[in-house]
């Protein structure tokens, strides 16, 4: 490999070159998985934007498509916008996406396979009656603020909806349309979902999960056992609600206000945004796929490179028992590429102790394991103005001993440990007698040949709802050259890091290793580490 493509992706998915944002209209047909996503083909920074195009039959491996909408017409000569795809009556499919027109407005357009009986379906036609939605004198819509259409559902009226992402006065707003014939779109009087000072609502999402199964259901799906999940990607992050559709009254409410848009829950509290979810009818899951950008995103960094962003490995969600959240977990087929597992017996980690994982390619990697504390006794306080879990890992890094924890992993690491990402949980006594699980990805030692002007080095981190005394915690990482997802509690809460490792650039100069940083010692119950085969991907 040349030192620039080091932290290109083994298993990841990104085009063979150039820049890519999210992803766009996820689905199974005929067999076959598509997926579309935002892609310059000229050049490795965002610009001249149209909708890249590849199939799979294993959500692992893929392979390229020529793009499925290139910018052609006056309504998207500015750019092929986000959008989705619904699968129509008979199952034909159909994308909604946003064009950016001549005059810079948004408008939303129509486009549907040329050749139904084209299982890669190749070519896609755009309606004639394109744009099938503008921002003009009578909806007062700002057309700069006007994009990125959701999988449309059948009412039981018998009409479509769908929403589109808007901003009115700094509020974040989910429009809602209805359609008899997916051509006339008429706008409701009230929008589905809104959020008051809560900015641009961009790549809305809204789907149904079950209160009773883990499977995931089709889009249309209604009734009893179904709550609804919106979604709003806003400020760099991906935040969702879970609440009750009223279809007759075409309203939602969110369970939690506490928890609506902006205030609860994200998907991921690192890197991870625009996300779009569809149903797997071949093996009835909702799965989702996110955007993951670069943390260096600097012209000459793309360039020099000729590629930039990634997508996270799609992951399964559905609805956790407590109904309070989503649980989130990698697609089982990524476990295909695992190989030459090392596998730890229960062992003991010992306060200021750190242990290499060794025998698996610390580049390419997938990795589980679990802790327990035997006794929760050392835990330190939280203190009772700490309301921002990134900050409370901002203070207290890796590097910084504790009670009971810091402890974790410390991955594409160097052999002297002065370069590494540290995935940790911490345990802290709360005031009630309760303990709060902290789960932390730090990046502040990640890239040392980076200054940190160039580089997002953000500490990320999360509240994790495990009860230390009756669960055991749980974390699975992977790791792909310039990429750590991390999944803690289960799936509970997700921290996805973009990090540009120096020690890459040497063939076996990448570690990996287990550490404890409290005072504490913790068990690991299981460990397991895999390296990880190497994807066909475009
Ligand atoms: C989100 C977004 C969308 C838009 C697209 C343009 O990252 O800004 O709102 O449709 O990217 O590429």
């Amino acid at each position: 490999q040349t030192p620039d493509q080091i932290y290109r992706t083994g298993y990841h998915f990104q085009p063979a070159k150039y820049w890519m944002n999210d992803p766009n209209g996820p689905k199974i047909y005929m067999g076959i998985y598509h997926f579309f996503y935002q892609y310059n083909p000229y050049d490795a920074q965002a610009g001249n934007i149209v909708w890249g195009h590849s199939t799979s039959t294993d959500l692992v491996n893929w392979t390229p498509q020529p793009p499925a909408l290139l910018r052609s017409e006056p309504y998207d000569f500015k750019g092929c916008f986000s959008g989705s795809t619904t699968l129509l009556s008979g199952g034909k499919p159909a994308i909604l996406y946003t064009g950016v027109d001549f005059s810079d407005n948004q408008v939303q357009n129509l486009a549907v396979p040329k050749n139904l009986a084209d299982p890669y379906l190749t070519e896609w036609v755009k309606s004639p009656y394109n744009p099938l939605i503008a921002p003009n004198s009578v909806n007062k819509i700002d057309g700069q603020n006007f994009r990125d259409p959701t999988t449309a559902w059948l009412n039981p009226d018998g009409n479509w909806r769908m929403v589109v992402g808007n901003q009115q006065n700094g509020n974040g707003i989910g429009l809602l349309y209805r359609s008899k014939n997916f051509i006339d779109w008429i706008q409701a009087e009230n929008p589905l979902h809104f959020m008051n000072n809560s900015g641009m609502w961009e790549c809305p999402d809204f789907f149904p999960v079950s209160t009773i199964s883990q499977n995931g259901l089709e889009t249309s799906t209604m009734g009893p056992n179904v709550k609804h999940v919106f979604k709003a990607s806003k400020a760099s992050t991906d935040f969702y609600t879970i609440g009750t559709y009223n279809p007759n009254k075409d309203i939602f409410i969110p369970d939690n206000k506490s928890l609506d848009i902006g205030l609860g829950f994200r998907y991921d509290y690192g890197k991870f945004y625009a996300s779009k979810s569809f149903f797997d009818s071949s093996t009835s899951r909702r799965i989702l796929f996110g955007w993951i950008n670069e943390s260096v995103n600097n012209l000459e960094t793309n360039s020099i490179r000729g590629w930039a962003g990634l997508q996270g490995i799609p992951r399964r969600i559905w609805l956790h028992k407590s109904g309070n959240q989503l649980l989130q977990w990698p697609i089982a087929e990524i476990e295909k590429l695992r190989m030459n597992p090392v596998i730890e017996d229960t062992t003991v980690l010992m306060p200021g102790s750190v242990r290499e994982i060794s025998g698996v390619n610390a580049t390419q990697a997938d990795i589980e394991m679990s802790f327990s504390a035997k006794t929760l006794e050392k835990a330190e306080k939280w203190e009772a103005n700490w309301t921002n879990p990134q900050q409370v890992c901002s203070i207290k890094g890796a590097s910084v001993k504790g009670g009971l924890g810091p402890f974790g992993l410390l991955v594409l690491a160097s052999k002297d440990m002065q370069e590494y990402t540290a995935i940790f949980f911490r345990i802290f006594k709360g005031n009630n007698n309760n303990f709060i699980v902290l789960m932390c990805s730090d990046q502040t030692r990640s890239s040392l040949h980076l200054p940190s002007s160039d580089y997002d080095k953000t500490t990320y981190g999360a509240l994790l709802n495990v009860d230390p005394l009756q669960e055991k915690l749980s974390l699975r990482t992977l790791i792909d050259h310039s990429i750590v997802e991390s999944f803690g509690g289960e799936g509970k809460a997700c921290i996805t890091a973009r990090v540009y490792p120096t020690n890459l650039a040497v063939d076996g100069a990448t570690h990996m290793y287990v550490f404890n940083n409290g005072s504490q010692s913790v068990g690991i119950s299981k460990l397991t580490a895999w390296s990880m085969k190497t994807a066909q991907i475009n």
